[in-house]
């Protein structure tokens, strides 16, 4: 079976109609959530695709895949005309008629329009599609993310209000591998635009965010001096219940990958690899909501190890909450094995935590 791409301009896509028309038809009559309900009207979907066919231009294309000449799959990109969204281009209205799906065409249709989209500049695609459909694990496969769901979003052919999926997939030129900064003035605007999110690098403490953001505009040098603390000048630390502890020898540095992805402090007692019972480990972690999950904590803390080895400890500990699976998995895949569930003193606040204990080599 040979599959040929076409992309169709106005005159061409007329020619289609009839088959493009079809083709919605079917995947309507299959139950696809594509914005019509059953039974549909042949004259409202040549209006749509007449509709299609008026909007092709620069900003606006279609491709067909054929077998034999016959359109068996089709698909859209439309482009951002605001002037803040040129960047982004949405994918919409994938078909693949029934009798030809599991035979790649969707993926090629998909690669098309996405070396469209690279052309004429776009960095970001977006699309939405039912929820749970076999749809999702199609983008999924071809490296599309989930950026969520809304429930009740759109109505399946036959009515009933179903939940729509967000994906995305960021096309621009790949991010510099992420390496661990020493915190300094070129880091600190994209640093003071995550924290201006409301992010916050201290998991227990949500409001240690604003506090960073204030110590910053009001000295940033000293800021930006105190996150490596060798000597543990930067005076107490506050606590999650409100108390303040001795600070620990110690020093915080920064994931970066062209922009600020989050931070990572190691901090020790001098000689001993012992903590106060109220120090929830030696090392600790946090990435922005919007670098998660592209394997940061995991290679920020195998980097941060390397730097560990310089104070001579025989191992670390690493600490997280029992239902933190994705810390879990990060100390894991850096050697980290369980030693225990345990309850901290109160001024850790509330919860239990595993303690984690990873072998310093040397
Ligand atoms: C925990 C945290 C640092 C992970 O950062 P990240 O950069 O997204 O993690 P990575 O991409 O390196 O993924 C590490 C592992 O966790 C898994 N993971 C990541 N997010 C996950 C999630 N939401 N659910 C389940 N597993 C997840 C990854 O698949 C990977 O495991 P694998 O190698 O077995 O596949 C991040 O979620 C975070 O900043 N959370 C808030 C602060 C925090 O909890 N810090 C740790 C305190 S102990």
């Amino acid at each position: 079976m040979t599959v040929a791409l076409r992309q169709l301009d106005r005159r061409s896509a007329v020619v289609a109609r009839e088959e493009l028309a079809d083709l919605l038809i079917g995947a309507v009559g299959n139950g696809a959530s594509v914005g019509f309900l059953w039974p549909l009207d042949r004259v409202a979907v040549a209006d749509y695709w007449r509709q299609v066919f008026a909007s092709l231009c620069d900003d606006f294309f279609l491709w067909v895949a054929e077998v034999d000449e016959r359109v068996v799959g089709a698909v859209q990109l439309a482009r951002c005309t605001k002037q803040n969204g040129r960047h982004r281009a949405e994918l919409q209205k994938l078909f693949v008629h029934s009798a030809y799906r599991g035979r790649g065409i969707a993926a090629r249709l998909l690669a098309a329009a996405e070396a469209q989209a690279r052309e004429i500049g776009c960095t970001l695609l977006v699309l939405d599609t039912e929820a749970g459909s076999p749809a999702e694990s199609v983008y999924r496969h071809l490296g599309w993310r989930k950026s969520g769901e809304i429930p009740m979003y759109a109505g399946k052919p036959s009515g009933e209000l179903i939940p729509t999926a967000y994906y995305y997939k960021l096309i621009g030129p790949a991010p510099s591998p992420l390496q661990l900064v020493r915190p300094a003035r070129e880091h600190l605007e994209s640093y003071v635009n995550a924290l201006k999110t409301g992010w916050s690098q201290n998991n227990l403490r949500p409001e240690a965010g604003r506090e960073a953001l204030e110590e910053v505009e009001k000295d940033p040098d000293t800021f930006l001096a105190l996150q490596i603390d060798r000597e543990a000048k930067g005076g107490p630390v506050k606590m999650p219940n409100g108390g303040e502890v001795p600070r620990l020898p110690g020093y915080i540095l920064w994931m970066w990958d062209g922009e600020f992805c989050g931070t990572i402090g190691f901090r020790w007692q001098p000689g001993t690899p012992e903590l106060p019972p109220h120090t929830l480990g030696h090392i600790g972690y946090a990435v922005v909501p919007w670098k998660r999950q592209l394997g940061y904590a995991k290679r920020a803390l195998a980097l941060m190890l390397e730097h560990a080895r310089e104070e001579s400890l025989p191992h670390v500990e690493i600490t997280c909450d029992t239902d933190n699976v994705a810390s879990q998995r990060t100390i894991v895949a850096n050697g980290g094995v369980l030693v225990e569930r345990f309850t901290p003193p109160p001024i850790c606040g509330p919860g239990e935590k595993l303690r984690y204990r990873i072998v310093m080599k040397a």
